[in-house]
């Protein structure tokens, strides 16, 4: 993969800031943000290991992306089954290591790194800033912190390195299409994709984690952020690291700078899809921060970028998704999805 991925680079015009690696691009905030890329003019190369992705989503990408569609370039990595956590550690830490070498090697010294409003913890208070004190409360989260100082390092050891850190705050929704959208393997952790597979019958009822936090309503309250608003906010982080012979290593938040509880988000997307979901409210689950979100004032005044959708977009366009593909990209009959099942078996 390395040999194929250093062929690549190096075969990729110097003085053309036009090419873009996105790794994890099959993924949901991966195939969001290659779409947007085509669409502006970029040449794009996928790199994934479809470990939690499809490539079906790449297929949609290129239809949707019409005459860019030539554009796109995908490269399927072998994937490694461990056990968590090794398996977050291995991917993301190994992996990106990889990857910075040989950009290193090829002289490819700008990045954009999916960083997570995980890094912040559970802050002393609301809105994050980005220059907040930073922690992690699990493996995952961990490595997110990792590569953040690792990036640090890195581009303090050769200034000639661009780095932007991009904190995340909770990505939802999906492209108004409605084909191309989130798609966990297994049972979704998150809250929306959980909301959204009771919603289409596949799951009973939602499991609401704490209804005594300090919020309004009691449950958790998390700056959700719509999967498009997302992906112009690559696409302005990309502008800067151009245009910024300085930028050195500088983190940013994607957010709406909006907090939104568990149960006003249902109350959107019960909204959206015309329904009343099911749910059983349970105890906190454990490392939950009672309210997070962002501060927008960095990303506005030096990336000039700001979200623009609001919940009920999100909502409504995470249902459209869902209601047209409420198996996600592999119906459970589909002759792919068979295949998959009888090699685990194996
Ligand atoms: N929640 C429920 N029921 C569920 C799932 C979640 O009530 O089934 C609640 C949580 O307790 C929390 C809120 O919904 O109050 C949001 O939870 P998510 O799991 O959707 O999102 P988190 O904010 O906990 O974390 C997510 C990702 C992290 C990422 C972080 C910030 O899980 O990996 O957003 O980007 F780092």
């Amino acid at each position: 993969m390395n040999h194929q991925l250093r062929k690549m680079l190096n075969e990729m015009p110097r003085e053309c800031a036009r090419w873009i690696l996105v790794t994890g691009g099959a993924g949901y905030i991966g195939s969001h943000t290659a779409l947007q890329l085509l669409l502006e003019g970029y040449k794009v190369v996928i790199v994934d290991n479809l470990d939690n992705s499809d490539e079906e989503a790449v297929k949609r990408v290129v239809d949707l992306s019409g005459k860019h569609g030539v554009n796109l370039y995908f490269f399927k990595a072998v994937g490694e089954s461990v056990a968590k956590p090794l398996h977050y550690y291995s991917n993301n830490l190994i992996g990106t290591l990889n990857l910075l070498e040989l950009m290193a090697d090829v002289g490819c010294k700008k990045l954009v790194f999916s960083s997570s409003a995980t890094v912040y913890g559970q802050p002393k208070s609301v809105p994050c800033t980005e220059d907040f004190p930073v922690e992690a409360l699990n493996p995952y989260g961990r490595t997110k912190l990792f590569i953040e100082e690792i990036s640090r390092d890195l581009q303090y050891s050769d200034p000639e390195w661009r780095i932007i850190l991009l904190r995340y705050f909770n990505p939802v929704g999906a492209h108004p299409s409605g084909l191309i959208g989130e798609d966990p393997r297994g049972i979704p952790n998150n809250l929306m994709p959980f909301v959204q597979q009771v919603a289409v019958g596949r799951l009973p009822e939602l499991t609401v984690f704490g209804s005594d936090y300090n919020t309004r309503d009691g449950t958790g309250v998390r700056d959700y952020i719509h999967v498009q608003d997302l992906a112009t906010g690559h696409s302005a982080a990309l502008q800067k690291l151009f245009n910024t012979k300085d930028i050195g290593c500088a983190a940013y938040n994607l957010g709406t700078g909006r907090g939104t509880s568990v149960l006003e988000m249902v109350a959107a997307f019960e909204k959206a899809c015309g329904k009343i979901l099911p749910l059983r409210i349970a105890d906190r689950r454990p490392g939950d921060a009672s309210e997070l979100f962002a501060a927008t004032e960095k990303a506005e005044k030096e990336l000039g970028w700001k979200a623009e959708s609001g919940i009920d977009d999100m909502c409504r366009d995470q249902w459209n998704w869902a209601s047209r593909n409420p198996w996600g990209y592999r119906p459970p009959h589909s002759i792919e999805a068979i295949i998959d099942a009888s090699n685990k078996q194996a």
